[in-house]
């Protein structure tokens, strides 16, 4: 008799996954290493996971990678992140670049390094014209600080209050352009959000698995997708069809 075989991948792909990437200091801890050997085994992770996405058809990667509250870490794992990010770029951009990735900034460019600012223009603009996947990464990034930056605009620009709605305050974030996440994935077993697109995520499935960012792997993340198909998104709505019926403002499933 033929044993059935479980599917390789569920039916629904999320069209966004954002990641919150926590737990690289916990994963060196464990094995003796300094915070910041966990942050390189997290870097090399990434570009585990960014295969990962382009093979099971995500199109749009957020990566939470540098918060607005991570300044406030010793100096020398602050400097030792801003370089290993350089470095990523240095190493990597050409990969990332012929993988067919696009890459994005969301955060604030103007309170880093200029050498480092400098890099992530030219990786964005390298990069612009790539639709395999969209990379959006979250650098100098909070939540909070974007909707500042999204009403200082909004004023700044005259905007009339009557013609302020949900779909204007989206235009002036960071992430404008991109569609909310489906699914947002917090590893190291952390249950909070810590000032991650606090907007977007709005009406995101989360989802905490327990491993630490650098362990974070393929399997781990089909096991991901599978449980964001156990999830009955209602939007607010009563399921009248079913389980999985999708609400009137999702934009975001095949
Ligand atoms: C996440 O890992 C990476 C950054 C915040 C830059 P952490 O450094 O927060 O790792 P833990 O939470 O201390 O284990
Ligand atoms: C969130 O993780 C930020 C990033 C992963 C970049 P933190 O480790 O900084 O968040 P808290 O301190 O646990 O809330
Ligand atoms: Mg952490």
């Amino acid at each position: 008799m033929k044993s059935k075989q479980p599917p390789e991948l569920p039916k629904k792909i999320p069209t966004h996954v954002a990641i919150i990437m926590d737990g690289n200091g916990r994963w060196a801890k464990q094995r003796g290493l300094p915070r910041l050997a966990g942050h390189r085994a997290g870097t090399e992770n990434l570009r585990r996971v960014i295969g990962a996405c382009i093979e099971f058809g995500i199109q749009y990667l957020t990566i939470y990678a540098f918060s607005t509250e991570n300044w406030g870490r010793p100096e020398d794992e602050v400097l030792g992140l801003m370089k290993i990010v350089e470095d990523v770029v240095d190493r990597e951009l050409q990969e990332l670049h012929d993988q067919g990735v696009q890459l994005r900034h969301i955060g604030r460019l103007d309170q880093l390094r200029p050498s480092l600012r400098e890099k992530v223009l030219r990786a964005v603009e390298k990069t612009q014209n790539n639709t395999r996947l969209v990379l959006n990464v979250a650098f100098n990034y909070g939540g909070r600080d974007e909707i500042v930056c999204a009403i200082q605009h909004i004023l700044c620009e005259g905007v009339k209050p009557e013609d302020v709605n949900e779909a204007l305050v989206s235009r002036y974030l960071f992430t404008a352009g991109t569609p909310d996440p489906d699914l947002i994935i917090r590893t190291s077993g952390e249950l909070r959000g810590s000032n991650f697109l606090i907007w977007q995520g709005a009406y995101s499935e989360w989802y905490f698995p327990a491993t630490y960012w650098p362990d974070f792997d393929k399997e781990e993340l089909r096991r991901a997708l599978f449980e964001f198909n156990r999830r009955d998104r209602r939007y607010g709505l009563v399921n009248t069809k079913g389980k999985g019926q999708e609400g009137p403002g999702s934009n975001v499933c095949q």
